[in-house]
């Protein structure tokens, strides 16, 4: 059965813009299409794991010690979704991806956060996506696909129809990983999807009708980062 792993990042699930109603969305948008396929989603931070990261480190907190408080702010975003999918959802958050990997079944959707320091949710979801054989990553991000700079900055910014892996691996720089730290996607992810061969899609995850044509493969509006 196909199998889809969806990095659904913390700026989709508490930007603070009516986020239970997005959540109660999305899993009725999910629900159907765990008929036929498994769905494994994996939770970022967001605004409030940066606001404990940014803090913890104005205290003088170790960077794995920032990283540990940015994994527990993952999985209290995991809990949030798995009460917005009911019974279709476990109610324990694994701290592994193995432990996920085998919760994945046909009418449930298997929902995490972080595991480790040392990276993030993305880093996770392609880990995840690579032990369960995943047909394909969806992005999920607060802007709808990949762009040559920040196009909330700069005005002649373009998106990206289509990337290939060693591009990816381009735009990731040679940045190390510090708590908090954003890219478009985690170095550790894309050095696993560039190995593996997964398909990533950038999309915006709040269009819920964007997320379902992503999951199911088809066309999107966003950006395909594949061979
Ligand atoms: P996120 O995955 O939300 O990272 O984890 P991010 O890059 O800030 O978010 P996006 O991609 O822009 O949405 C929040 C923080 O938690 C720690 C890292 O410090 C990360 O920045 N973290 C998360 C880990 O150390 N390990 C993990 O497995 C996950």
């Amino acid at each position: 059965m196909e199998k889809v792993v969806i990095s659904l990042g913390g700026s989709i699930i508490i930007p603070g813009d009516r986020d239970g109603e997005f959540l109660h969305r999305f899993a009725s948008m999910l629900i159907p299409l765990t008929e036929d396929r498994e769905i494994f989603v994996v939770c970022g931070g967001g605004r409030i794991a940066r606001y404990y990261i940014i803090t913890g480190r104005e205290l003088g907190a170790g960077e794995d010690a920032l990283d540990e408080m940015g994994i527990e702010v993952t999985r209290l975003n995991a809990r949030l979704l798995q009460i917005a999918l009911g019974d279709r959802a476990y109610d324990d958050v694994p701290r592994t991806v193995e432990k996920t990997a085998a919760q994945g079944r046909r009418g449930r959707v298997a929902v995490m956060g972080g595991t480790t320091p040392g990276h993030t949710t993305d880093g996770v979801s392609a880990a995840l996506a690579e032990k369960v054989g995943a047909s394909r990553i969806v992005n999920a991000t607060s802007v709808d696909g990949v762009y040559s700079s920040d196009p909330r900055k700069f005005a002649d910014s373009v998106k990206y129809e289509r990337l290939t892996f060693e591009e990816l691996d381009a735009m990731m720089g040679k940045g190390k990983h510090g708590a908090g730290n954003s890219h478009v996607f985690d170095p550790l992810g894309a050095e696993i999807v560039k190995r593996c061969r997964i398909p990533i899609l950038v999309v915006d995850g709040r269009d819920i009708d964007e997320m379902r044509n992503a999951i199911l493969g088809q066309r999107i509006k966003g950006t395909i980062i594949d061979g």
